[in-house]
């Protein structure tokens, strides 16, 4: 670095001259007065150019010879050029191969040729438009929303309010990829609650639990012992969004949406709950138990306001695959009219 007294304004080619004056420095440069200035050094430059000037961190890639240093107030300014049109990534690309500090503003060019370079406002601190925001995703309003744990939202809820919580549920990644949210359908006041998995999906295209084929099957089997989703019975689902492919819901969006289920049973407050399948019903009486050891009798759902019996039957998709398991899903259904 050299200290010079120039006695006259410092000579500039016209480039320089124009960087100047589109930094709104052109003037003050040009004013002989003492200067500080950094000796010329060059840019590795890549596929991309970056333009820097730097009066205060001489390590950094400097490019005096195009832009000198300011005297007073050392400012880095820096610009990474790309393709124009390029997406933020490509130019953060750019920037990247150009040696550019991540700090760095990246300039996206818009095609439009003025023949003149292009600094930001924002890095030139003069007045200008405010930068554009740049659009939040899901992932960002989950983390920056003080969200309210599902547990807590849903403690004084009412049915409606709850179908309300459900229907804008993000508490998990399901939301995503979901149509509806199946919050469930059925009779208020409710006899039996049936529970089933997960929506499939034709499901999550209409909102409503079991409407495919098992929902066929699931209805002529509670026809078969006088019960109907019209009169006397709410079908709900562990998990309200479809898992896609149907896979089987991770243990996370389980303890995610299980909140949801356990105040539908407390709002409901069904005389029994028939639950299809193993995955429910592993769920709901909390064990690993296989579903041959699980059904056939009566178990006990602990609630705030005591014991709602609770059996388990094979679930309509495996029944239509297995259709010689049907009778023993009969004595099932059996069981729990039986116990009026
Ligand atoms: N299978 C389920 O477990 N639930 C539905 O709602 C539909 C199919």
């Amino acid at each position: 670095m050299s200290l010079h007294t120039p006695a006259t304004a410092p000579r500039v080619n016209p480039l320089q001259r124009i960087w100047l004056r589109e930094i709104g420095m052109e003037r003050l440069w040009l004013r002989p007065a003492p200067v500080v200035t950094t000796p010329p050094a060059t840019i590795p430059v890549a596929s991309a150019s970056a333009d820097i000037a730097s009066a205060a961190t001489p390590q950094a890639p400097v490019s005096a010879a195009v832009l000198p240093a300011q005297p007073s107030a050392p400012v880095v300014v820096a610009k990474a050029t790309a393709p124009a049109g390029a997406a933020p990534a490509a130019a953060a690309a750019a920037a990247a191969a150009a040696g550019v500090e991540p700090t760095a503003q990246v300039i996206v060019p818009t095609g439009r040729t003025t023949g003149r370079p292009t600094i930001p406002a924002s890095i030139l601190n003069r007045s200008g438009p405010p930068p554009r925001p740049v659009p939040k995703t899901v992932e960002d309003e989950a983390v920056e929303a003080p969200r309210v744990p599902v547990a807590e939202a849903v403690k004084n809820a009412t049915l409606d309010e709850l179908r309300e919580q459900v229907v804008a549920c993000t508490a998990c990644g399901l939301c995503q990829g979901r149509r509806h949210a199946v919050f469930g359908q059925g009779a208020t006041p409710t006899r039996w609650l049936v529970v089933g998995e997960a929506p499939g999906e034709q499901e999550d295209r209409q909102g409503h639990p079991f409407v495919g084929r098992s929902g066929q099957l699931l209805d002529a089997m509670l026809a078969a012992v006088g019960m109907s989703r019209d009169t006397d019975v709410f079908i709900t689902n562990v998990i309200k969004c479809r898992p896609p492919g149907n896979r089987n819901p991770k243990p996370e969006e389980i303890a995610s949406c299980s909140p949801y289920l356990m105040r539908q049973i407390a709002l409901l407050k069904p005389e029994r709950i028939l639950v299809l399948g193993r995955f429910a019903a592993q769920t709901l009486l909390g064990t690993d138990a296989t579903i041959g050891s699980l059904r056939g009798r009566v178990h006990q759902l602990k609630t705030d306001d005591g014991e709602i019996p609770l059996i388990v039957s094979y679930h309509p998709a495996y029944l239509l695959r297995s259709p010689s398991e049907k009778a023993r899903a009969w004595q099932d259904l059996k069981l729990a009219s039986q116990m009026v």
